[in-house]
């Protein structure tokens, strides 16, 4: 498993300096992707790259905007527009403490900076046009109306509302399952994978994605703000439909447990050692945080 540590060294070197009218922006950028994190989406990318036969340096860039991305996802759901949930990542959410304005532009501005750094001459230079323009391609599919934000939009519309099950596994399939899958195909793209590891890559996603949102609801039931690093009962208190209030805490467990089954034996198409990627979807499915 890579070290989160040099993952956020590289992270945090593409925040920019801001002048003196951006400090405010960069100063709320720095303080949300500083707050922590498991840093679970840079870690697939890496891990598939490895996977994969590429030098992991040269994901990096890719694995640092899909975390710019899912922290932007995350300051955004926090709003009162949204989840209206003041802790995040242990600490006051970001419009907490630089208001609503600035954690929105926060926001906008990490998803730019995502993929200025997918684009920058260093990162070409490394990976080559086509690859870069590949992995774009990716993450703004899956970051946007077709991934989380249209998952978003199907969270927020069932607010208040029942949802079915076949609703709710699209609405987590695109809100959390998005950026995860972008996360590991972008691994795979940069080890110039074949189509078949891609798609299998896809499947692991997709599994691991649904059982990682089941898990963040169960936990957002049975956790503590403490353990967490944010508020738990927030789903309830918004009236959320989720995989929990569905089918209960015990179906639940035996249906991630299910999917990560699923997920480690899509990796057999792969030739290398991908155990790694096995034990990761195994700690997923057990998380407490
Ligand atoms: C939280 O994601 C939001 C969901 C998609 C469930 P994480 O649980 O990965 O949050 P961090 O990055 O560790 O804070
Ligand atoms: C969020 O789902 C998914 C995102 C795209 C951010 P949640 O709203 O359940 O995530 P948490 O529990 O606030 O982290
Ligand atoms: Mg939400
Ligand atoms: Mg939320
Ligand atoms: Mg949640």
């Amino acid at each position: 498993m890579f070290d989160v540590i040099e993952i956020e060294k590289a992270l945090y070197s593409y925040i920019p300096d801001g002048a003196v009218y951006e400090k405010k922006l960069t100063q709320s950028m720095q303080y949300s992707l500083e707050a922590g994190g498991k840093r679970i989406r840079p870690l697939l990318t890496l891990e598939f790259a490895k996977l994969c036969g590429a030098e992991p340096q040269k994901a990096l860039p890719f694995a640092c905007a899909v975390e710019m991305i899912h922290t932007y996802s995350l300051i955004h759901d926090d709003l009162p527009c949204m989840d209206n949930d003041d802790m995040r990542r242990g600490k006051p959410s970001n419009h907490k403490v630089f208001g609503e304005d600035t954690a929105l532009l926060a926001g906008d501005a990490l998803q730019s900076l995502a993929f200025e750094t997918m684009t920058l001459d260093s990162t070409v230079n490394s990976v080559g046009a086509e690859v870069a323009c590949k992995c774009v391609n990716i993450l703004s599919n899956f970051c946007g109306t077709l991934g989380m934000v249209g998952g978003q939009v199907i969270d927020l519309e069932y607010e208040n509302k029942k949802a079915s099950l076949d609703i709710i596994t699209e609405m987590d399939k695109k809100k959390t399952g998005g950026l995860i899958k972008a996360a590991c195909m972008m691994g795979c793209v940069v080890g110039n994978a074949g189509k078949a590891e891609i798609k299998a890559a896809e499947r692991y996603a997709e599994n691991i994605g649904l059982a990682f949102q089941i898990v963040d609801d169960i936990l957002d039931v049975v956790s503590t703000e403490q353990e967490l690093g944010k508020p738990i009962g927030s789903d309830v208190e918004n009236n959320k439909s989720n995989y929990v209030t569905e089918l209960g805490i015990e179906e639940c467990k035996k249906l991630v447990d299910k999917l990560t089954n699923e997920a480690i034996e899509s990796l057999s198409v792969f030739n290398g050692d991908s155990s790694a990627l096995s034990e990761l979807a195994l700690k997923l499915a057990s998380r407490k945080k």
